[in-house]
C-alpha cells in the first residue's frame, strides 16, 4: 500500500488547515537609512524601492511603516563627516541618535533598534581602529561600548551589534548596565559571514573598506562549527537575540542554533537577496510575490522568528490585503 499525501492538498481550505507555520507583520523588521543633511529621499540604484532619507523626510515614511503594521525598525546612519576614528558613530548628536530621538518622538511605541558599527563612520570603511592594516580587536571594543550607550541614551529600544569583533557583548553589556540600561536587550549579529551578499547596502551606506576586506573579523562561510562558538560565546557574553546573516545561503545554521538554543534567532534578509529579486522581477522573469513568500516561509521552516528585510513593506502590504498565505 503507498501513502496518499495528496489527499490532504486536496483544496485551499484543507491546505489552510494543514499548514503549521505563521507569518505575521509583528515578524518583520524593516531597515532604514538616514543620512544627515535636508531634503534627501534619495533611491537606492542598486536596491529598488528602498531610499536614504533625511530626518526631515522621515515622517511620512514612518507613517506609511507605522499604517502597514510593522512595528519594529532598524536604523542605519549615514553621517556627512568621517575620520579614522569613526567619531561620529558616538557623538551624542550624530545622524542615529537624532533619527531615533525623532522617531521615539512621532511614534513612541515604534521598536527602534539602531546598528551597533564603525563601518559607516570610518573614513576607511572598517568596522573598527585601525593599526596599519589591522582593525584592533580590544580598543575597538571601547568604542562600540560609547555607540551602543550613545543609542541607549538617545533612547534606542534595542542595540545591534554587527561588527563582529571579539568580546564584543560582554564590553558592550557591561558599558550598558553601567549607565543603567539594563532593560535594553542586545540583538548580536553573532553569525556573519564575509559575504557578497552585502554589496549594494555598501553602496546604500557607503561603508565599502577602502582597502582590503572584512575576512579577518566577519566569519569565513567554508566553517561550518564556526558559527556554534560565536553563538554560545556571544550568549555568555549577554545576547538576547541572535541574527544570522545573509538569510538564505545559511539557513542550515539557522536550524543548528534554534535546535541548540533557546533564545529567539533573527535572520537579516541581505541587500543582495533583495536586489536579486527585485531585478529579476523587473524583468519580468519571476513571480516576485511567489518568490519572496517562498522565502519568508523558509526562514520560518528554518528556525527564525524574526525577520529583518527590505520587503517588509511589501509583504505588509499583502498580508494586509489578504494577497497571500
Ligand atoms: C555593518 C553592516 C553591514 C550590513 C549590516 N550591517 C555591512 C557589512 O558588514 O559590510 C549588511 C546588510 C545588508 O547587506 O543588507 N557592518
Amino acid at each position: 500500500m503507498f501513502k496518499r499525501h495528496r489527499r490532504l492538498r486536496g483544496s485551499q481550505v484543507m491546505r489552510d488547515m494543514v499548514k503549521d507555520l505563521y507569518l505575521d507583520v509583528k515578524d518583520f523588521v524593516y531597515p532604514l537609512f538616514i543620512e544627515e543633511g535636508t531634503g534627501i529621499r534619495q533611491e537606492i540604484q542598486s536596491m529598488p524601492g528602498q531610499y536614504r532619507l533625511s530626518i526631515d523626510m522621515l515622517k511620512p515614511e514612518l507613517d506609511e511603516i507605522w499604517d502597514l503594521g510593522i512595528r519594529s525598525i532598524l536604523i542605519f546612519g549615514i553621517p556627512l563627516e568621517k575620520d579614522p576614528m569613526g567619531k561620529e558613530a558616538y557623538n551624542d548628536l550624530g545622524i542615529v541618535q537624532e533619527a531615533v530621538r525623532f522617531i521615539k518622538k512621532s511614534y513612541p511605541k515604534m521598536l527602534v533598534i539602531t546598528d551597533v558599527c564603525m563601518c559607516e563612520y570610518t573614513s576607511h570603511g572598517h568596522c573598527g581602529i585601525l593599526s596599519g592594516p589591522h582593525v584592533l580587536n580590544d580598543e575597538t571594543l571601547y568604542y562600540l561600548s560609547k555607540i551602543a550607550v550613545s543609542h541607549a541614551k538617545a533612547g534606542a529600544d534595542m542595540v545591534a551589534p554587527s561588527d563582529m569583533m571579539d568580546g564584543r557583548i560582554l564590553a558592550m553589556r557591561k558599558a550598558l548596565d553601567n549607565e543603567g540600561f539594563i532593560n535594553t536587550p542586545i540583538m548580536s549579529y553573532s553569525v556573519k559571514y564575509a559575504s557578497s551578499f552585502y554589496g549594494p547596502f555598501r553602496d546604500a551606506a557607503d561603508s565599502s573598506p577602502s582597502f582590503g576586506d572584512r575576512k579577518t573579523y566577519q566569519m569565513d562561510f567554508r566553517s561550518t562549527k564556526e558559527a556554534l562558538r560565536e553563538a554560545e560565546a556571544d550568549l555568555d557574553e549577554g545576547a538576547d537575540i541572535l541574527i544570522v546573516k545573509p538569510a538564505l545561503s545559511y539557513l542550515d545554521v539557522v536550524k543548528r542554533l534554534y535546535r541548540r538554543y533557546d533564545v529567539p534567532i533573527a535572520v537579516y534578509n541581505v541587500s543582495a537577496e533583495y536586489s536579486m529579486v527585485k531585478a529579476a522581477a523587473q524583468n519580468g522573469w519571476i513571480d516576485e510575490k511567489g518568490i519572496v513568500m517562498e522565502k519568508m516561509y523558509a526562514f520560518k521552516r528554518a528556525g527564525a522568528s524574526i525577520i529583518i528585510t527590505y520587503h517588509s513593506k511589501d509583504i505588509a502590504r499583502w498580508l494586509k490585503n489578504k494577497e497571500i498565505y
